[in-house]
């Protein structure tokens, strides 16, 4: 018999969930005495007690350092709160639209990831846990809320030291545990991390095709980058052993603690080796993944740069290429707030129903749980549909690769196209990572009492000789259609009356200091500028943006760290 151990604590007050689950410096998780534990507790305490005997949770996550740790106190403290079953991938590694196409598959009362997804891993880095739910995605503020509300007053937390189980192996056990519930019968099993989601992809892609376009006579050169992250295992399996693609197509593919050294944030900042590796003209296709593989850029041959919001687009525009939609037809688009407006154009075409939605992919499950919504993206290089309820990087990638086989035209035919028939949106993403909070907390106050001042609407401004009239100026509110949960100030918009946006928001990921994100969309339909740099095209409104906003006085910093 298996014993629990009551330990008393403290509780902190910081433990709040942010846009994806709780991220800390690794540093934080560690020091702090419980603190891992405190969570892990307040977590489980929102799965009723009468439940937990049945209920089986997915765990798994991006092989970043701290995960193995944080996993020996999962299954210690779910043993010790009486929940029946943990599925864990081997070793710990799962994919976040792995852990996701896992819990729908079993039909497991929710999944717990290991990951700060594309932020900086090691000693020094970043560490997160994120709690999904039943549906595979992650949980809703009121989940969240009712965690952070638990572990403000958390008193005691219920482990059983002893347990400590070998998670390389695949395989399954049982154990009687003593908990404060009753004696009660605990299983282990480590399950493959590919297996399931390879399963999946299957059935709604055409492997066929895939294969020949990967692997066949006239086949196309492709360089995936796993970026040292998780994703590597998925790539290795899915596309070089299934579909043929050469071994060496494929390189950062052993999930490293520290995703050795880099950054795993698929950008053009951060994959800059990918980047470079495209110029030289010997790949069709590129793509990146981030450290628990839910984002993805793709590139194409001499590194042609798909921004995310046209990749979702062009998916949209050409979605009979995949088998999936044939079946289960096309319920509805959307896109987060930010994301430029290239989606809305192929609804409008196709006659869609298209949502907007606030920033984070959980606002997604709510509309694909009520069948409204079959393909969804963000600015943030998320991509995805209702197979799961996350983004998913390779999803993205083979989703591509599907409209190469259909149109056999080049990545960079099949942007110019598209943009021709649909008109372009020109966009552009500046980051300012690890700002002073206070001061980013005063530019964003200051920037509202502008807006919010009612001759702001009206007001012309310029840059250079452009001039654009400000139409509506907001901060985004969000009201969900299926639950009528309202979600507020999710992002300061100035949109002009030629459609034109700039867009400011504070992120809620981040883990040190603050981050500023300026958003700016712009559309253009004239065939003479469609192919302009966007930088050039954008520069007039960066420049009123940062004018109206005055962000480089107010937080001291003269350029974005990242712009995409
Ligand atoms: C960022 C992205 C957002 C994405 C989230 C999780 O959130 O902007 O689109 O859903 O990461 O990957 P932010 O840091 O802006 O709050
Ligand atoms: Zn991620």
């Amino acid at each position: 018999m298996v014993k629990t151990t009551v330990v008393q604590t403290k509780p902190y007050t910081d433990q709040k969930p942010g846009t994806s689950g709780l991220r800390k410096r690794v540093t934080v998780f560690q020091q702090n005495p419980h603190y891992a534990e405190n969570f892990i507790q307040s977590i489980l305490a929102v799965i009723e007690p009468a439940e937990r005997k049945a209920a089986t949770v997915v765990v798994g996550g991006d092989g970043r350092f701290f995960m193995k740790e944080a996993i020996q106190l999962i299954i210690q403290i779910a043993a010790a709160n009486g929940i029946g079953e943990l599925v864990i991938g081997q070793n710990g590694i799962m994919s976040t639209p792995a852990v996701s196409c896992v819990i729908r598959k079993i039909k497991a009362v929710g999944g717990i990831i290991l990951t700060a997804s594309h932020n900086p891993g090691g000693p020094n880095g970043d560490f997160g846990i994120k709690y999904n739910i039943a549906s595979g995605g992650p949980a809703p503020e009121g989940v969240t809320n009712k965690i952070y509300e638990v572990s403000k007053s958390l008193q005691e937390y219920y482990i059983c030291p002893d347990l400590k189980y070998d998670i390389s192996k695949i395989g399954r056990d049982t154990f009687e545990v003593d908990t404060r519930y009753g004696v009660s019968t605990f299983t282990v099993e480590i399950v493959d991390s590919v297996e399931a989601y390879a399963e999946m992809l299957r059935e709604i892609f055409d492997f066929t095709a895939l294969k020949e376009l990967l692997s066949g006579a006239n086949h196309i050169n492709v360089r995936l980058d796993a970026m040292h992250g998780v994703v590597g295992p998925y790539v290795k399996k899915i596309a070089c052993e299934e579909l043929g693609s050469p071994a060496n197509s494929a390189v950062n593919c052993v999930p490293q603690e520290d995703f050795g050294g880099h950054h795993p944030d698929p950008n053009l900042t951060y994959a800059a080796d990918l980047v470079n590796a495209m110029k030289g003209g010997q790949y069709d296709l590129g793509a990146a993944f981030d450290g628990d593989g839910d984002r993805n850029m793709v590139l194409g041959k001499h590194g042609f740069f798909v921004n995310p919001s046209d990749s979702v687009a062009v998916i949209a525009a050409n979605i009979t290429s995949i088998p999936y939609f044939q079946k289960t037809g096309v319920k509805g688009l959307a896109r987060s707030m930010p994301t430029s407006g290239a989606l809305d154009n192929v609804a409008k075409a196709l006659k869609m129903q298209l949502f907007e939605t606030p920033t984070g992919w959980k606002f997604f499950g709510n509309l694909m749980d009520a069948g409204k919504l079959s393909l969804c993206g963000e600015e943030s290089f998320g991509t995805g549909s209702d197979h799961i309820r996350e983004k998913d990087g390779l999803w993205a990638v083979l989703a591509w690769l599907s409209i190469l086989a259909t149109r056999k035209q080049s990545v960079e035919e099949i942007m110019k196209d598209h943009w021709q028939k649909f008109g372009r949106n020109f966009f552009t993403r500046y980051d300012y990572e690890e700002v002073d909070s206070d001061a980013a907390n005063k530019m964003i106050k200051d920037l509202q009492t502008l807006m919010f001042d009612p001759a702001f609407v009206g007001k012309k401004l310029s840059s250079g000789d452009k001039t654009y009239e400000v139409a509506i100026s907001d901060d985004f509110a969000y009201t969900d259609p299926v639950d009528g949960s309202v979600s507020k100030n999710q992002g300061l918009r100035i949109i002009f009356s030629d459609g034109s946006r700039i867009i400011f928001r504070l992120s809620g990921t981040g883990s040190a200091g603050a981050t500023i994100r300026l958003y700016i969309d712009s559309y253009e339909k004239d065939l003479q500028k469609i192919y302009q740099d966007p930088q050039v095209m954008l520069a007039p409104l960066v420049d009123i943006a940062l004018k109206t906003s005055q962000l480089q006085e107010k937080t001291g910093r003269t350029a974005p760290t990242v712009i995409t």
